[in-house]
């Protein structure tokens, strides 16, 4: 063992955080196949991000949002939405035989959601996909994987 690393010696709680795209649903399919692997809990993260996140941060947007957009109903919708598709996510999991499945809605920004969901919640691994819903598809990471790279204190696969 290299002195000063801390190795962990089992994967308890893996977390998949998932925004809609084809790439998170691909690191999905491998945080599932790892939870197998490891007898680990699957936490599957979905993040509610710009104006979706009013419901949280209802002060730092005032005055910057058109309350006409930001109604109740608006941001109902967006949170069921959400919540529908964790639900999807969740579903596929446990029809491939995982018991231990959980799913967490959050609004605000998503590597920060990211990063302290696993402080939190002693996650030891993350998995996530390199690419999101981005329209800018030349880079190879996208903002959220490459911030929650930079700053996990965990193992992070970056699934391509
Ligand atoms: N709102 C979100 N909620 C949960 N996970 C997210 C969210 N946005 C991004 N991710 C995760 O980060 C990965 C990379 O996405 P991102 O860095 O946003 O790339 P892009 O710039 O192409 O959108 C996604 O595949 C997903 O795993
Ligand atoms: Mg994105």
């Amino acid at each position: 063992m290299v002195e000063g690393v801390n190795l962990p010696r089992s994967v308890k709680r893996i977390l998949v955080p998932v925004d809609g795209s084809i790439h998170s649903s691909k690191a999905a399919d491998m945080a599932l196949d790892l939870a197998k692997k490891y007898n680990a809990t699957l936490c599957i993260l979905h993040v509610a991000a710009g104006y979706a996140a009013y419901e949280r941060f209802s002060e730092a947007y005032e005055g910057r949002v058109n309350p006409e957009i930001l109604t109740d109903t608006a941001l109902n919708t967006v949170r069921s939405q959400g919540e529908a598709y964790l639900q999807e996510v969740e579903a596929k999991a446990k029809a491939e035989g995982l018991t231990k499945v959980e799913r967490v809605y959050s609004a605000g920004d998503p590597a920060d959601e990211i990063l302290n969901f696993a402080e939190r919640n002693d996650v030891d691994l993350i998995v996530m996909g390199s690419r999101g819903l981005g329209r800018f598809s030349r880079v190879f990471l996208g903002s959220v994987s490459n911030k929650v790279a930079h700053h996990a204190h965990c193992t992070v696969i970056i699934v391509k």
